[in-house]
């Protein structure tokens, strides 16, 4: 391997390279690794996320509305298995999926295809203004890829785009609380995914990816965040090791 070139994964018999280039920053591996993985995202899942029913069906519960029809804004939607959740609680409402790989929501389009109240924003949430009002907003496994000043304007422009009563709902991987925590539940998280039947290359590559590109939070401090942003009820109504559902009411 010469010094101009970076590992990005391996698979037993295949090695890819991608040139090394030092403008990058990497939120553009982030959405190049989701641009690529987008065909094999939604039959991967259940062998990733440990529990995966309990998580999204956690985050689900969460996104309380009284009406029928809420406004939903899904940020970092991807292929739409969060919003397709959603829509199954709340088949009036209008929802705008927002994500930064048009290949993931060229999934959700097909996914949500002939559905009338469907929106499809390919844009990167980190510079987006949410100019409109929602009555809901939620993410799954998306913020983590944003470090710690992202985040928290993520935050507050979250809390600017809801109506009154609004709730915002983050199911999320999360830092440990101390390091010896955080070990423990990535242990746990690895050997989940060892234990798959996902083929060996493949365990390495979302594991891999994993511990270059996410930017974990812990959640005592993303709840603080929130309740200093303005947000009421603030909670965790989820958490299994490194996977919390969290959420606050404006
Ligand atoms: C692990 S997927 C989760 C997708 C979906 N929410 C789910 O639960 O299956 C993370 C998604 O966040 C998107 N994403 C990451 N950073 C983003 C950003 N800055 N702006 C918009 N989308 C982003 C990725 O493209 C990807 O589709």
């Amino acid at each position: 391997m010469s010094e101009s070139q970076d590992v990005l994964w391996m698979r037993p018999t295949l090695w890819i390279y991608i040139p090394k280039a030092p403008h990058w920053i990497p939120m553009d591996e982030v959405k190049v690794a989701f641009d690529a993985g987008a065909s094999e995202y939604d039959t991967q899942r259940r062998w990733i996320i440990p529990d995966i029913e309990a998580f999204y069906g956690a985050a689900v519960w969460a996104a309380a509305w009284p009406g029928e029809a809420p406004s939903i804004l899904d940020i970092g939607a991807g292929t739409g298995l969060l919003s397709a959740l959603l829509l199954q609680r709340y088949p009036k409402a209008s929802i705008t999926l927002l994500d930064n790989s048009e290949k993931m929501l060229e999934i959700a389009k097909k996914r949500f295809a002939g559905r009338s109240g469907m929106q499809f924003m390919v844009a990167d949430y980190r510079h987006e203004s949410l100019p409109r009002k929602y009555d809901l907003i939620t993410s799954a496994l998306s913020i983590h890829h944003l470090d710690r000043e992202e985040k928290y304007a993520l935050y507050q422009r979250i809390f600017g785009a809801l109506n009154p009563g609004g709730i915002f709902v983050n199911a999320e991987e999360v830092k440990g609380e101390s390091a010896w925590q955080q070990e423990r539940n990535f242990a746990y998280w690895d050997a989940f995914v060892n234990d798959s039947p996902l083929p060996v290359g493949k365990k390495a590559e979302i594991l891999g990816r994993r511990d270059r590109l996410d930017q974990e939070e812990r959640l005592s401090v993303q709840m603080g965040w929130l309740t200093e942003i303005g947000f009421a009820d603030v909670d965790v109504v989820y958490k299994n090791r490194s996977f919390a559902v969290f959420t606050g009411r404006r």
